[in-house]
């Protein structure tokens, strides 16, 4: 089993609309996913219950072991502020970190800070975690995308995807679906973005 952890201690840097379009994806490409709310807000949880049976399965981590299947894939959706403990909990039990970032200057500045936390974790420096970024909320041809793209750009890391800020991500995530639930044709772009990060997940 491959351990995704969605992390970034900056509240509404964009955790579970994330995580859940990352568990989604991989349960479309056929993989059995389970998901973990780190979050005591429930955000990701309450998606889950959300979501229609009918759609690829998703399964809440505290399902008991004989009524899930084996899990391929566990997605973690952590807390704002994570750190300390519970911080060293996910990061153990991972193997690849997604760090979403924000278009202001603070959520960059509070990315930066724990990317090089991240980056002197024995883990990181050994070669057993891998870390990504991805940019969100991208608008084309603002001022505020091109300083983020700009700033991932010189972090030394890989810059899985930038996604544009589009209400699809909003609209999906109030019904317990993701982009990938909706029809091609409705999130051609989306799709288009999230390529080279579906690649990196499936990397080993
Ligand atoms: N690409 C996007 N386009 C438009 N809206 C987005 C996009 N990504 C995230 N959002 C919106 O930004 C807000 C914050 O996102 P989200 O809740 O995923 O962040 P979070 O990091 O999980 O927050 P918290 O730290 O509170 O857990 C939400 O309203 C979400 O719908
Ligand atoms: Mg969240």
């Amino acid at each position: 089993m491959q351990t995704i952890l969605i992390a970034n201690p900056k509240g509404g840097s964009g955790k579970t609309t994330l995580a859940v379009n990352v568990a989604s994806s991989l349960a479309f490409a056929g993989g059995q996913v389970t998901l973990l709310d780190m979050d005591r807000q429930r955000s990701a949880r309450l998606w889950l219950e959300r979501r229609s049976p009918e759609l690829p399965v998703i399964w809440p981590l505290e399902t008991r072991r004989d009524e899930r299947p084996e899990a391929d894939w566990l997605v973690i959706d952590s807390a704002a502020g994570l750190h300390g403990k519970n911080l060293e909990r996910a990061i153990k039990l991972a193997s690849k970190v997604i760090v979403p970032v924000g278009t202001s200057l603070f959520d960059m500045q509070a990315s930066q800070d724990f990317l090089d936390l991240l980056r002197a974790e024995k883990a990181v420096r050994k070669g057993r975690l891998q870390v990504g970024v991805v940019g969100m909320r991208m608008s084309a041809r603002t001022r505020a995308a091109a300083a983020l793209e700009e700033f991932l750009a010189g972090l030394d890391l890989p810059v899985l995807a930038c996604l544009r800020e589009a209400q699809v991500y909003v609209n999906t995530l109030v019904e317990g679906k993701s982009i990938f639930d909706l029809p091609l044709h409705q999130t051609v772009r989306e799709r288009e973005q999230w390529a080279s990060l579906q690649r990196w997940l499936e990397k080993p």
